[in-house]
């Protein structure tokens, strides 16, 4: 069901800076659009829900700091098969300092903890996670 869906978070940073409808803006020209969104300050539980994976490395404490720290966008995002896939090509590398130019990253963020995206990295991932922010759509 899930499997031409993917979850999107526009963090902080991008809300703050004023980017969400740029980023947005490029999914929708693309024709990936929003089947959900919602502006949201998440709490500690649910950051830590989505960040599991990352439990007890360095960078955990800031980041779920930094995800908390002001209101976000999250959306559920609907294409082709393996949209997932082509949500993160755009998002471009993890460390904006090295995303490509063209990239959401590589031509707005410059820094790896203030990289204004977050993208499903599989389908698995993708439906873990729109279950986590919105389990009306499951
Ligand atoms: P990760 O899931 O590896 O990257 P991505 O967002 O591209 O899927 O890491 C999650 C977030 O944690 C990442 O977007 C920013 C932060 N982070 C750091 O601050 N330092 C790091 O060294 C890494 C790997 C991630
Ligand atoms: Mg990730």
């Amino acid at each position: 069901m899930t499997m031409n869906r993917t979850l999107v978070l526009l963090k902080p940073d991008a809300v703050a800076r004023g980017l969400v409808g740029e980023i947005l803006g490029r999914f929708e020209r693309r024709q990936i659009t929003p089947v959900a969104l919602e502006l949201r300050t998440l709490d500690r539980a649910t950051a830590e829900l989505h960040y599991a994976e990352h439990v007890g490395k360095s960078f955990y404490e800031p980041t779920i700091a930094f995800m908390t720290g002001g209101p976000l966008v999250a959306a559920v995002l609907e294409g082709p098969d393996g949209t997932w896939e082509i949500v993160r090509a755009m998002m471009g590398a993890t460390n904006s300092a090295a995303a490509a130019p063209g990239t959401i990253r590589g031509d707005f963020a410059t820094l790896m903890n203030r990289n204004l995206i977050h993208g499903s990295d599989s389908a698995e991932s993708a439906a873990r996670e729109i279950a986590v922010f919105f389990p009306s759509l499951v």
